[in-house]
């Protein structure tokens, strides 16, 4: 299998070229503002730059959309540029996809949901309540009305390896690793789903394998708010000096509302992979302590 990766230098977009790559399938993978080895520059908003890597050349028979601007609280703020980076950045993934013939996988999230009922399955009603919510919906809708045999992937609060180590568990075990004081404002209503980026891509590389298409959800089977999350990894590094705030949303006042009660329930996915294990928090934490 030929698979191109539009953001590779990401952290889900990185997993799923190094797990691809270990099962024997011809990877290449993009980076966009943050060159990383072995990947290659293209720029969703600008098809027509000399510097990008010839896609439709390379003919993939799968591209995996990882591009999006995934900063919820400057989305809501900056529409037009959320607008830009995940909608526009969508249609020129699913113009490429038409062009080479290939399956497109569009990654998308729990925030298409307003976090009413959560954790949701797959045909649950949904209702962004935010912009960066709102366009990835639009983006997910765009990538399977537009083309046939499209596989959606939604998931949330990824965690894992990062050469920019810059997700939620990455940040905490660096700054426990260097000692350093943390100072944790989180809110302790907002739940969700953490996954390992490294299941996301074990999963995927599944479901293409087998010719799947259509909506799935990618979760672990936990379920924890933020609170929980922290106090999870700093349990692992008793010397680590904290100030843990519990905050209500509310009184946290981000910038874009969040699903409070979001996450995703994988049992389409477990239905019909039923010796898949995702793995926990825990071990992925005891891998890297
Ligand atoms: N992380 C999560 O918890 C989470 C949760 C739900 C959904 N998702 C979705 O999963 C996908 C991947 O997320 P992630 O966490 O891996 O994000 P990430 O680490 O920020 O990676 C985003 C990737 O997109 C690339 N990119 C950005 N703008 C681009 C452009 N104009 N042209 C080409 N590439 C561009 C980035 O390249 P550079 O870094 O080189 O600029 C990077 O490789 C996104 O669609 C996100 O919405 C993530």
């Amino acid at each position: 299998m030929k698979v191109f990766i539009l953001g590779a230098s990401g952290l889900v977009g990185s997993n799923c070229q190094k797990y691809f790559e270990t099962q024997g399938w011809n990877v290449t993978g993009s980076y966009f503002s943050f060159p990383v080895p072995n990947a290659v520059y293209y720029n969703t908003l600008d098809p027509n730059n000399s510097k990008n890597y010839d896609i439709i050349g390379w003919k993939p028979d799968v591209i995996v959309h990882c591009g999006a601007l995934t900063n919820v609280d400057y989305c809501e703020t900056h529409e037009s540029e959320s607008y830009q980076q995940t909608v526009e950045s969508t249609k020129q993934a699913i113009s490429l996809a038409r062009q080479c013939q290939a399956r497109l996988v569009y990654i998308s999230t729990d925030y298409v949901f307003d976090g009413i009922s959560g954790p949701y399955r797959e045909n649950d009603a949904t209702n962004p309540i935010s912009i960066y919510g709102k366009h990835k919906l639009e983006a997910e809708q765009l990538s399977i009305s537009q083309l046939k045999d499209t596989l959606v992937l939604r998931i949330t609060n990824v965690y894992g390896d990062e050469i920019r180590g810059k997700n939620f568990v990455a940040r905490i075990v660096d700054q426990c690793k260097k000692n350093q004081a943390l100072t944790l404002k989180l809110p302790y209503d907002q739940y969700a789903t953490p996954v390992n980026a490294w299941d996301i891509a074990r999963a995927m590389f599944i479901l293409l394998q087998d010719q799947k298409h259509g909506i799935y959800h990618i979760a672990s089977t936990e379920y924890m708010n933020r609170v929980e999350l922290a106090s999870r990894i700093l349990l692992y590094f008793p010397q680590a000096q904290y100030d843990l705030q519990p905050l209500s949303t509310e009184n946290l006042k981000q910038q874009a509302a969040r699903p409070l009660n979001g996450g995703l329930l994988k049992i389409k996915f477990s239905n019909e992979y039923p010796n898949f294990l995702f793995n926990s928090l825990d071990n992925y934490l005891r891998s890297i302590i």
